[in-house]
């Protein structure tokens, strides 16, 4: 399959899904299916649909405005959620696409507020944006999310705001990333003192792992640090991840590097989608190219979501071996910086 035969896919395959489940806000599917009651663990997803819809508006078929604007505006009210640590991949996935396309400083405020409401996760000890999981935490998947930090200190000229999104970036290179470019999923620290105690992980095999979606948070969310700060420290650690991701010679990584061989068998695809838009982001763009295509090769169709074979929460068994909204998202924006970039 093409890389714009893979975008036609996913442009059906979305019409399908809002014609099937209007208004439904998918988060990975079950026995290949979108629509079951099994649980989400946290609510981080919702903005993946609209934003696949923003990026084939923004390739010319304005058919996608309407539904990109009605799946986006129910997400407002979440630029307040303190709940979550995950208010870049709401908003940056959707309004910041929207104003990227329709300048509106009504979008702006509300970018800025979400950005805002994430900063207030900052624990001054320990220096670092904590996960939804307790103040003691810290989630490598954060990385993802300071970008809207960035963004609000941006738009807003408000230099605490930077401060705090610095902060964050340096203590999770420092605790999350080791020497070799590969990274633990959590880090937890002392509330009291703010040291930082242990590595650890809640998706990944163990504490001394390599979660393969982890690594390419990394590599992905450095790399956007780095565009935001010209700070060559971030360039250099999404460099690092993006080295470590290339030298283990696999283009759709074990859901851990580390986990048990019979294990690794199992692949997630959604690490690889992360992974390519990334690195096509660094410059990276052989090894981009070769995620791709073994993703349109091997791992497109046979769900009701675009790319099979994701991962969501192993231990869990939520979405094990099935389409996971994230990794759809993060498929559809590489195949279009690919195509973009021809
Ligand atoms: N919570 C983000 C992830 O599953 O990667």
């Amino acid at each position: 399959m093409t890389y714009s035969e893979a975008l036609d896919f996913a442009a059906g395959q979305v019409r399908s899904l809002i014609e099937r489940h209007p208004g439904f806000y998918p988060m990975y599917t079950h026995q290949g299916r979108w629509k079951h009651d099994l649980p989400a663990w946290t609510h981080w997803c919702d903005g993946f649909l609209p934003g696949i819809m923003w990026i084939l508006l923004a390739r010319g078929d304005h058919s996608w405005r309407e539904p990109a604007i009605r799946y986006t505006r129910p997400l407002e009210p979440r630029q307040f959620d303190r709940d979550v640590h995950d208010l870049g991949f709401i908003f940056m996935s959707t309004y910041r696409r929207w104003l990227d396309l329709e300048p509106d400083p009504a979008l702006d405020a509300v970018l800025v507020q979400a950005g805002r409401t994430l900063a207030l996760r900052f624990r001054e000890k320990g220096r670092y944006l904590c996960s939804f999981a307790a103040e003691d935490s810290l989630f490598i998947d954060i990385m993802m999310n300071v970008g809207i930090v960035f963004h609000a200190a941006r738009r807003a000229g408000d230099q605490r705001l930077h401060d705090i999104a610095i902060q964050h970036c340096l203590t999770t290179r420092r605790v999350l990333v080791r020497a070799d470019g590969s990274t633990a999923h959590e880090g937890i620290f002392d509330p009291e003192t703010g040291e930082f105690i242990r590595q650890t992980s809640q998706q990944g095999f163990r504490g001394d792992s390599c979660w393969s979606r982890g690594l390419a948070w990394a590599l992905y969310g450095f790399h956007t640090a780095y565009r935001y700060t010209n700070d060559p420290r971030f360039l250099r650690t999404a460099e690092a991840c993006a080295d470590f991701y290339m030298e283990q010679s696999c283009p759709v990584p074990p859901w851990d590097y580390d986990a048990p061989l019979e294990s690794r068998r199992q692949v997630d695809t959604s690490a690889a989608a992360i992974a390519a838009s990334g690195l096509l982001q660094l410059g990276y763009t052989n090894y981009a190219r070769t995620i791709l295509d073994a993703l349109c090769r091997d791992h497109v169709g046979g769900t009701e979501g675009i790319l099979n074979h994701g991962v969501y929460h192993i231990h869990k068994g939520l979405g094990v071996n099935e389409s996971v909204m994230w990794g759809d998202y993060f498929f559809v924006e590489a195949l279009a910086l690919a195509e973009a970039a021809k």
